[in-house]
């Protein structure tokens, strides 16, 4: 329908983020603990009713889908649900941590894939396997460059930057992206699930601190362009690249959120900071279900969307669910 999705506060949504698997390859130190139970495959939805819970949300306005996980490209079948959504009259992209770009880049641009967002927290090998515990960083830049030769239209590097471990290649990080033309974007990590081994308030590295750092080498411009998501972005005059800042602790983006993400066993969370979610999975599974079903739960869940997350780093996480179940 014309009208499209509103919330109660008058913010319209036209963004999904869709899991597609809460599985991953990798066990970064700031999203998973180091020993995780993963769902049971039934739990999780097949490619028909992902393709089902996307088509539902494009004939109710939205315009783009990003694919998340876990790590997206573990999930099998996913090209042919890339395939299929790429079809649809929507903005397609992915969010990946890079492991399987090198074979899959090609064909997930072919299939539609628009643009790629690659998470990438160091350039360092050892370093980045202490971050990712299982990760290869040479496997990734390998990904890097072949998502570059597939004619990905726009990359983007996301890089967590915790104090002490990494905080050092703000500036090595944004010569990287520079040099190939990419934008980055660096992250104030956000306290989902209990990590034991992982103090956040102690590691906490704020977005002003980074930009500072950043400016003793390059004057930032800011930049008008949004995506609807959190970053605010920067220009440097002499690149094509942008530099994102997320600062969910040092900057609010809710005001203007434009998503709602649906996790890999088919629950509807209108925040990433909340618990309030809808179980589309059960309707998307109620047999005696018709048609329109799971568009009018779509359409009701809108009114539970919160105003904004309430992320602190003083205490423990009030959100349990870790970061794999939604995809960020
Ligand atoms: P765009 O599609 O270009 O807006 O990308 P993005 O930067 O929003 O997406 P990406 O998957 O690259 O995520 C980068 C970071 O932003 C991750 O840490 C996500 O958890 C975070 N993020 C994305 N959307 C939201 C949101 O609505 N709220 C919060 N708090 N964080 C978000
Ligand atoms: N806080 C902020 N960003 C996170 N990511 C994963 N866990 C967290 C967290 N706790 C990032 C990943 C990836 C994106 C999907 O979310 O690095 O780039
Ligand atoms: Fe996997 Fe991404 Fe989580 Fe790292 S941040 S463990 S790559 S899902």
């Amino acid at each position: 329908p014309e009208s499209g999705l509103i919330d109660r506060f008058g913010r319209r949504i036209d963004y999904l983020r869709l899991s597609v698997t809460d599985r991953c390859d990798f066990r970064c130190v700031y999203c998973m603990a180091e020993k995780m139970t993963f769902l049971p495959r039934e739990q999780v939805l097949s490619i028909e009713e992902l393709y089902e819970v996307g088509r539902s949300f494009v004939e109710l306005g939205v315009r783009r889908i990003r694919l998340t996980g876990g790590e997206p490209l573990v999930r099998r079948g996913l090209l042919a649900l890339v395939q299929q959504l790429g079809r649809l009259p929507v903005e397609l992209s992915l969010t990946t941590n890079g492991s399987q770009l090198a074979k899959l880049a090609g064909p997930l641009a072919d299939a539609g894939v628009d643009r790629i967002n690659i998470s990438l927290d160091s350039l360092q090998a050892d370093r980045f396997q202490r971050l990712t515990r299982t990760g290869d960083l040479n496997q990734v830049l390998r990904g890097i460059d072949a998502a570059r030769e597939a004619g990905i239209r726009r990359i983007k590097l996301n890089s967590v930057i915790l104090r002490g471990r990494n905080d050092d290649e703000v500036l090595a990080l944004v010569e990287f992206a520079r040099e190939r033309g990419l934008d980055i974007s660096f992250i104030e990590e956000m306290p989902l699930g209990q990590i034991s081994e992982h103090d956040r308030a102690e590691q906490f590295c704020s977005s002003e601190q980074l930009r500072a750092r950043i400016e003793t080498r390059f004057a930032l411009l800011p930049s008008t362009e949004r995506t609807g998501g959190p970053s605010r972005y920067f220009r440097m005059a002499d690149s094509d690249s942008r530099i994102g800042f997320i600062s969910p602790h040092s900057r609010n983006f809710c005001g203007d959120c434009n998503r709602v993400r649906v996790t890999a066993e088919g629950r509807l969370l209108l925040c990433l900071g909340h618990e309030h979610s809808v179980d589309l999975r059960q309707v998307l599974r109620d047999p005696a279900r018709v048609p329109a079903d799971l568009q009018h739960h779509i359409v009701q869940a809108m009114a539970l969307k919160p105003e904004r997350h309430e992320f602190r780093l003083d205490d423990e996480p009030q959100i349990l669910r870790f970061m794999n179940m939604t995809g960020g």
